[in-house]
């Protein structure tokens, strides 16, 4: 462990100690943290009431980009909209809003998925701008291991057994996640190709690391407590990404001190190694309602991976960095596509999970 970690894991737990009631706090926060976690992390409830909101918490069991949920669901009888909340946007990393409109693509794959274990069919209409309604219709519940997934799935950001993969399990991520022939998907499986394509994240990793905007934006999403994760309820758990969970002032004052491009190059660099394999996603164009159909192409890879035993994490610095995504297109030969999302996938260990936001803030029900 670096020794700037190891220093602060000492200096957060010397600070907790040495005042008993923050001891106590810490506790209370770390249990209610797991409390909630259990209550948000379930599996698609068909007795659950109202079935329209139900839908809505499974939806927004999504990955995400920085967890900043950045969707809202109006409800108007039959029709679900899934819209983006430009007030989550993450101008920095995102400028284009592409991630933005692959993380709604998740969600709304995530709701089709949950949808016949509900008793529902939900059939998406997704709109040139990225718009999209949601048909619903009653239908014979049931059960599938895709949607049983959805509870279990994480971003595992830690080192995978980089064994390879059966070819039967490859053939199963190769069709749920190349299922939209308008979203191109390459595995990168082979031991050569790995490494070339990890060179190319750790390129986008550094390009990232010396951008005092992107760590800015990346920083002001960390939540790095259970107290400051469970009052927002958003953004990204520190022990969910496999780092110390600190008191919130000394996390954020030290961030600057261990997030450094040697301590991050370094972590990535196992992380890449540590991976069976890759995931490249890349849409037919490059507007709204292609980045959508990419995550939800990617989300269901996750899943079918989670079915699998498999955990997934995502490695986007190749795309999110303008100048690397023409390289990457060109590595990958995809001709005039561009690569839309990038993911790594093998055996890994469970990390805590991340929270996500109650249902009443994200949904809102009219009369039809
Ligand atoms: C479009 C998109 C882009 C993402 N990019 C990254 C990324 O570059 N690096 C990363 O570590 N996680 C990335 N993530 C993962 C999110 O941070 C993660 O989904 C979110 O924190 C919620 O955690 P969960 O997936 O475990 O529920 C991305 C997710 C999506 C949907």
């Amino acid at each position: 462990m670096p020794i700037l970690r190891r220093a602060l894991l000492g200096l957060g737990a010397t600070a907790t100690l040495g005042a008993g009631a923050a001891f106590v706090i810490r506790r209370r926060d770390a249990a209610a943290f797991d409390a909630l976690a259990a209550s948000l992390w379930r599996v698609p409830d068909a007795a659950a009431v109202p079935l329209l909101r139900e839908l809505v918490r499974c939806a927004t069991l999504a990955p995400n980009s920085h967890n900043t949920q950045p969707w809202r669901f109006v409800a108007e009888g039959d029709r679900l909209r899934v819209l983006p909340d430009p007030a989550r946007r993450t101008p920095v990393v995102d400028p284009d809003d592409h991630h933005l409109f692959a993380s709604l693509g998740c969600a709304v794959e995530t709701a089709i998925q949950a949808a016949p274990a509900l008793g529902l069919r939900a059939e998406a209409e997704v709109a040139r701008d990225g718009g999209t309604v949601l048909h619903l219709a009653a239908a014979p519940p049931r059960q599938s291991a895709m949607a049983t997934a959805i509870a279990r799935r994480r971003s595992t950001r830690a080192p995978f057994d980089p064994a390879p993969l059966d070819a039967a399990d490859l053939a199963r991520l190769a069709a749920a996640g190349g299922e939209d022939p308008r979203v191109g998907l390459v595995l990168v499986t082979e031991p050569a190709r790995r490494a070339a394509l990890a060179e190319l994240v750790l390129a986008g990793n550094s390009v990232q690391m010396r951008d005092t905007a992107f760590v800015a934006e990346l920083a002001s999403w960390i939540r790095f407590s259970h107290g400051e994760a469970l009052a927002r309820r958003d953004g990204l758990f520190a022990g969910a990404s496999g780092n110390p969970v600190l008191p919130a002032p000394v996390g954020r004052r030290f961030f600057p001190h261990v997030f450094t491009l040697a301590s991050e190059t370094e972590r990535m660099a196992r992380q890449l190694a540590g991976s069976a394999g890759f995931a490249v996603f890349a849409a037919a164009r490059d507007d709204p309602a292609h980045w959508l159909a990419a995550g939800r192409a990617a989300q269901r890879l996750c899943l079918a991976a989670t079915t699998l035993g498999l955990s997934t994490a995502w490695v986007n610095q190749p795309v999110e960095v303008p100048a690397l995504r023409p390289v990457l297109s060109a590595w990958l030969g995809l001709g005039e596509r561009k690569p839309d999302l990038v993911l790594r996938f093998g055996r890994g260990p469970a990390l805590p999970p991340s929270l996500r936001r109650p249902v009443e803030e994200v949904l809102v029900e009219r009369s039809a």
